[in-house]
């Protein structure tokens, strides 16, 4: 008998990544057909919004036709050309230019990867290369925050600090530390701005104090952690963090893997606060999804020494057949001209500012701890209780419930298993757009409201 459902397909061979793999054999595969702009149309013909750019990274948005054709143009005159052997091609160069142009200060050098998880590898490798070539060789430990997600290769999973990424697969690794994230909603500190930047600084000094700042290589952040819960730090907390890393003698390498290319505003969160990383990491918006493709931005001092340091003549031995792969590089260059010259940075910046306005009118609903946005990169953080900020009991599955109601009521969000609702809608949407996010979405918690185990668990006050 042949199989020929797609459904069961899905089920006997493909591992999808970050499933629970018995529980998507149970459920089966959402099969995504089609899109068009922040419209997706799944294989029974649903149409829904898209207010998670798929994975945080459409952000010019479905359909660009220029897109596809300058890959179609690109895979006909060159479709192949490698980085080894001092070969190298048009589009990869220029987009190496071209990133050396718009990323803030001296971060002048570009190695391309794939995706996120290797470009944050490549600043793991790189930075202990740095020191062994510097002369300081004990410089290997890495600092990063609670909540952090800095993708999930073999060391970079235990840079990222989420339990799922650790268990089971011996992590972290030795040298790999964390300090607590910045998390206004929930920190010790209070939510006050400047106690939570005070508390960061003094938690990253203490750190580096414990370990010894000759043993301490670098501190890694996302300017606004995404994968942790969208948890959005006040203003002037990446700068802070910045001076304090510097003062500390260690790296700071900014992974702007979700922030960059107008996810939250400008070009890349760093510029918002005149930040210059020793290191940034970039993927996800510099192709918008439409090809696999990310960045690695190395700063003057760091590339300088590496290159005046090297044993002489021999190869630094890190580096893929794809990278600087010439048609993603044809396709990023489109996507950055459409971020420009196509208004859509713009737009998304003004787009940012309406939605976090509308965003914030569901402060009053029942379910919601917390509304927390900058641009157009947003969390909603749902609570049993307002006052105690007590989340609902796993037992409740509530973010599975919000994940199938909200694609039921036509809205594609991240349901995060601590009941927190990512999003991140891309940036070519209308405001019209955002109002139809909006509504799904307080569509979706009052369906909430309606299940048993949130009436049985869920604590209304009166608020004045
Ligand atoms: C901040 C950050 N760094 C790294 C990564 C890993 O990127 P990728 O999934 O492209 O490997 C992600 C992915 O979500 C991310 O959010």
């Amino acid at each position: 008998m042949t199989v020929n459902s797609l459904e069961a397909l899905d089920r006997m061979h493909w591992v999808h990544p970050v499933a629970n793999w018995a529980g998507h054999e149970k459920r089966g595969v959402t099969i995504l057909k089609s899109a068009r702009g922040a419209f997706i149309t799944d294989a029974d013909g649903h149409e829904l919004i898209d207010g998670f750019a798929g994975l945080w990274c459409v952000n010019v948005g479905y359909g660009h036709d220029s897109i596809v054709e300058v890959a179609a143009a690109q895979m006909r005159e060159l479709p192949y050309a490698t980085g080894y052997f001092g070969f190298g091609s048009e589009p990869a160069i220029r987009l190496a230019t071209k990133l050396a142009e718009i990323t803030p200060g001296d971060l002048n050098h570009i190695y391309f990867s794939l995706g996120g998880s290797d470009a944050v590898d490549s600043a793991l490798r790189l930075i202990r290369y740095y020191y062994n070539v510097t002369g300081r060789p004990a410089k290997k430990q890495i600092i990063s925050l609670e909540r952090g997600y800095h993708g999930s290769s073999s060391t970079g999973a235990g840079v990222t600090a989420l339990p799922a990424f650790h268990a089971n697969f011996d992590l972290p690794a030795e040298g790999q530390h964390y300090i607590a994230s910045p998390y206004p909603y929930r920190n010790p500190a209070g939510s006050d701005d400047a106690a939570v930047i005070a508390a960061s600084v003094a938690t990253l000094r203490a750190k580096v104090e414990e370990l010894g700042a000759d043993t301490v290589a670098a501190f890694f952040c996302e300017p606004v952690q995404g994968s942790g819960g969208v948890v959005v730090p006040p203003k002037g907390w990446l700068k802070a963090m910045r001076d304090a890393a510097a003062e500390l003698d260690i790296l700071f390498v900014a992974d702007e893997v979700i922030t960059g290319f107008g996810r939250t505003g400008p070009m890349f969160a760093c510029e918002a606060e005149g930040v210059v990383p020793d290191m940034m990491s970039m993927a996800k918006g510099l192709t918008s999804g439409y090809a696999p493709l990310g960045a690695l931005a190395i700063g003057e001092k760091v590339y300088r020494a590496i290159a005046d340091n090297a044993p002489a003549g021999g190869p630094i031995g890190h580096g893929y057949t794809y990278s600087g792969h010439p048609v993603s590089a044809a396709v990023a260059l489109e996507v950055l001209r459409l971020y420009d010259e196509g208004g859509i940075l713009a737009n998304g910046q003004r787009v940012g500012a309406y939605f976090e306005e509308r965003l914030a009118t569901l402060a009053d609903h029942p379910l919601v701890g917390e509304v927390r946005a900058r641009g157009l990169l947003a969390g909603v953080e749902i609570v049993a209780d307002k006052v105690t900020k007590e989340k609902f009991s796993r037992a409740a599955k509530l973010s599975d419930h919000l994940f199938a109601r909200g694609y039921a009521n036509g809205v594609i969000f991240r349901a995060f298993a601590d009941d927190i609702i990512g999003l991140a809608p891309p940036l070519c949407c209308s405001e019209s757009e955002i109002d139809l996010i909006i509504a799904r979405l307080r569509q979706t918690l009052d369906d909430m409201l309606a299940l048993p185990e949130v009436k049985a668990e869920l604590k209304l006050v009166e608020l004045a």
